[in-house]
């Protein structure tokens, strides 16, 4: 008897044990790869943390900006790879009104709430559902009240491999209770030069996108849509990234969202070219936006293999849908009822030249 109380002792020791390591599971590495294209991910944020591509002699360089312990990547301000969310990029006040309910939602920049709050889905760890040598999904479920938002929400997102050098993401959300917005963003840092090989500002970009959402100083857009002829926004002809970048001040940097032709159609978004490594570098999406960021805001970051990241050293193309949408009526709406699903497919292709 005494005996069998020892085992039973020592079973639910176990147990609890078991419990606790589940409790505080730590992030993971998971590689997806075909031929000598190969990414890999974490389930931190469900972030890609380092892209494979060879140049135009066949040289692999890793193209995207991030840390070298995946550790890390609990301590990072820069969103670097992540999956941003619930509502990626700002929304005025941190607050909003549906159906005639008032939400506040916690601020984390000034006033505004930005990229999904203070703990968003690029700052929690997400379920892998599915890891096949070319593709991987992950999965998180936002609780109801998250960061201010109302209802449950179920989100998805898969990478894959699906042809030679092209990487698909797809983004899904399902609100399963309440009318939410919801606008996700995969937030990489790519230069198509390398990682590590210091800033982007000679590369060429071209932006298929006719307008831009202008904004006040605290970057909340003011509701217009204008013209990006005639000024340094301009992207339609392909154009260096640094030839009129002193132009924007304070920031000297782009931080802005286009609005792309096309609407929300899968159409080309934007093209990059890296004449060093003859890299290009093709984003086409079914989001009407696309928010162009270069880096302007990193500095004395210290990534991979010790490479210290300053301004300007990569660029987003983080398509999603106008920001602060949810408080300009004539923006594209990104409210999901329940019922509805939210679906954001993005495809990377890389070719050189
Ligand atoms: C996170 O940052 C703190 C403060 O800078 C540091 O002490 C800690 O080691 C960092 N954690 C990781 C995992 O890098
Ligand atoms: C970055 O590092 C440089 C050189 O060590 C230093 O002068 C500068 O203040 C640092 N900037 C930030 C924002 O930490």
């Amino acid at each position: 008897m005494k005996k069998m109380a020892g085992i039973l002792v020592v079973m639910m020791m176990l147990m609890l044990m078991i419990g606790l390591c589940n409790a505080s599971e730590a992030p993971g590495v998971y590689e997806i790869k075909r031929g000598n294209f190969c990414a890999k991910f974490t389930n931190w944020g469900a972030t890609l943390i380092s892209l494979l591509v060879p140049d135009r002699h066949g040289n692999l360089a890793d193209i995207a900006l991030g840390y070298q312990f995946v550790s890390e990547y609990t301590n990072d301000t820069s969103y670097f790879g992540s999956i941003v969310g619930r509502v990626a990029n700002r929304i005025g006040g941190a607050q909003f009104t549906i159906d005639g309910i008032h939400y506040k939602l916690i601020p984390n920049e000034n006033k505004n709430m930005l990229h999904g709050g203070v703990i968003g889905f690029s700052d929690v760890l997400w379920k892998v559902t599915k890891h096949e040598s070319d593709r991987i999904s992950f999965s998180y479920h936002s609780l109801d009240g998250e960061e201010g938002f109302p209802g449950d929400l179920e989100v998805s997102v898969s990478y894959a491999i699906v042809a030679p050098y092209v990487l698909s993401i797809r983004m899904r959300a399902s609100s399963l209770n309440k009318a939410t917005p919801v606008n996700l963003a995969q937030h990489t840092y790519w230069n198509i030069g390398g990682h590590n090989s210091g800033d982007v500002l000679s590369d060429e970009i071209q932006i298929f996108g006719s307008q831009y959402t202008p904004t006040d100083d605290n970057l909340i857009p003011t509701g217009k849509l204008v013209t990006v002829r005639g000024t340094p926004y301009d992207f339609l002809e392909p154009q260096i990234i640094g030839s009129r970048i002193n132009q924007l001040l304070p920031l000297r940097g782009y931080d802005m969202n286009y609005v792309l032709d096309g609407g929300k159609k899968m159409k080309l978004a934007a093209r990059v070219y890296n004449k060093k490594s003859g890299r290009v570098m093709e984003l086409s999406t079914n989001v009407p936006g696309l928010q162009f960021y270069t880096a302007n805001y990193v500095q004395n970051v210290t990534g991979k293999g010790g490479f210290v990241y300053q301004p300007h050293s990569a660029l987003c193309l983080e398509s999603q849908g106008f920001p602060d949408s949810v408080n300009h009526p004539n923006f594209p709406s990104q409210i999901i009822r329940p019922g509805k699903t939210y679906k954001h497919n993005m495809v990377f292709t890389f070719s050189t030249r």
